[in-house]
């Protein structure tokens, strides 16, 4: 009987990012059947790899650790019920699986028997009919070589799956995988997607979404907005619902239009000089709400009557971590986080706002072009494409003008974590011509591309120009002007 796994559960289990597999399917080398992949030929592809290694099993999230720098998948046990509800299942396969093997050596015996009768029946004490026997026996008796991998592999995958359950986003196509105690909505902000949602407990009926296939248990109190005929056609909420079993789910996908303005009362975590004249402002929204926003927008920050404008360059699977990169003397708030802003103080946040956003529907390679602080915008989107797993490759380009590359570190050790990651630092001082001739000089082809920069109105004219006599579509090219 085949048995198939989600492409994302097998990027856990072999331990390779799922771009990977992706790339692997588009080529061809490994095969899938309605976006799963059979055991079968997961063996025959993956043959070194030891199911048992925990180290292997853990390898993509510590890619994504050392990526992001800290621990974004914290591997809490499931609540008791979920996971008593989970094993349950679990023992429902069991069971399944175990009648049917009972029902085959039956049909065995029953095979055996049939083939005496044939051969009483028709009076030869026939040699063919007995080797036939033996020969079945034989080869039901042999082990395969895979089976001691295969039962490895299954085994492993029913662990992953008591731990967690696999999500699909219908009609997206986006992926998750719900963790510990967390809802629908939670498990999916952490992993990026943004789904739409207002209140985050249960009042408002934003996060409506229909359930396609699994099955859910209510996480918290509330669904109170959910009427009786709404819950009969699977309707849930995605703020009260976690996922007991692999689900398939309806849900819309917020754009940047759906995204309200909010005002947060914020508290400083910190302030972190970056270089000479620039600082990184890191800012903690209040313990029961996050800022709703996507990747590649902008808040406004205000202390008293002073105030300013920043790119949020922190990611939004990040929860209630803000960070802002702040250049002295640049704005009047500046002066105010330069001189005067301390840990614990107040800081009101609204926002957000801008359409520099990713497109969350594109898989394909991405390039990030940077200048100076337009790194700050890239930054969140880098991070964002990581969490989502979506681009079959990145690449980025930083010029360094007015300010050095002043979070390098963070991007060699993005290019250092994935295999699908490339940096480039670049100096403007080598002139516009040779900046745009070192980035596009690998890029011969960017039919299939998307380029997201950020930085003063020449550098992205000169490099929007680069890139369309390369092939991008005009669709590909999303811009932000940082002065
Ligand atoms: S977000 Fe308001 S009900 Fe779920």
């Amino acid at each position: 009987m085949p048995h198939y796994l989600p492409v994302s559960r097998v990027a856990r289990l072999v331990g390779v990012p799922r771009g990977v597999l992706q790339n692997m399917i588009k080529e061809g080398a490994l095969d899938t059947f309605d976006g799963m992949i059979e055991l079968e030929e997961l063996l025959s592809k993956f043959p070194d790899v030891h199911w048992q290694d925990e180290g292997e099993l853990e390898h993509v999230n510590a890619i994504k650790e050392r990526a992001f720098g800290k621990r974004i998948f914290e591997r809490a046990l499931p609540d008791k019920e979920v996971l008593a509800e989970r094993l349950y299942e679990l023992g429902r396969e069991f069971a399944s699986a175990k009648s049917l093997l009972r029902h085959y050596d039956q049909v065995l015996d029953w095979l055996s028997q049939q083939l005496d009768d044939l051969a009483d029946a028709s009076g030869t004490s026939s040699s063919a009919l007995h080797s036939l026997k033996q020969r079945l026996r034989r080869q039901l008796e042999a082990v395969p070589q895979e089976a001691d991998r295969g039962r490895a592999l299954l085994a492993q995958e029913s662990v992953m799956r008591m731990m967690s359950a696999h999500v699909v986003v219908q009609p997206s196509g986006h992926e998750f995988f719900v963790e510990g105690n967390d809802t629908l909505l939670e498990a999916a902000l952490r992993a990026g997607i943004p789904l739409d949602y207002g209140c985050s407990n249960g009042n408002c009926g934003e996060c409506k979404a229909k359930l396609v296939s699994g099955q859910v248990k209510k996480a918290r109190p509330y669904d109170f907005v959910l009427k009786e005929p709404e819950k009969a056609n699977g309707t849930i909420l995605l703020c009260s619902y976690t996922a007991v079993t692999d689900v398939v789910i309806e849900a819309h996908v917020a754009g940047a239009e759906d995204i309200p303005r909010q005002t947060l009362q914020t508290r400083v975590r910190s302030v972190e000089p970056l270089t000479n004249g620039l600082l990184a402002l890191h800012l903690f929204t209040p313990r029961s709400q996050r800022l709703r926003f996507l990747a590649g927008q902008r808040v406004k920050l205000s202390v008293g009557d002073v105030t300013g404008d920043y790119y949020v360059a922190s990611c939004p699977c990040e929860e209630r971590h803000i960070e802002v990169h702040v250049r002295a003397a640049a704005q009047a708030f500046a002066d105010k986080v330069f001189g005067e802003l301390h840990k614990e103080d107040s800081v009101t946040l609204t926002g957000p706002e801008g359409s520099f956003v990713i497109k969350l529907d594109s898989r394909r390679p991405v390039l990030f072009l940077a200048w100076d602080e337009g790194f700050a915008p890239i930054k969140s989107l880098v991070q964002h494409v990581m969490s989502l797993e979506m681009a079959d490759s990145m690449a980025l380009y930083w010029v360094s003008d007015r300010l050095p590359h002043y979070q390098e570190n963070l991007c060699r050790s993005w290019a250092d974590a994935l295999d699908n990651f490339r940096y480039q630092p670049l100096f403007a001082q080598s002139g516009m011509d040779a900046v745009i001739e070192a980035i596009f000089s690998g890029h011969a082809d960017l039919g299939h591309c998307d380029i997201y920069a950020a930085g003063p109105a020449g550098f992205l004219d000169a490099a929007k120009a680069a890139a369309m006599t390369r092939g991008l579509s005009l669709l590909g090219f999303h811009s932000e002007k940082v002065e």
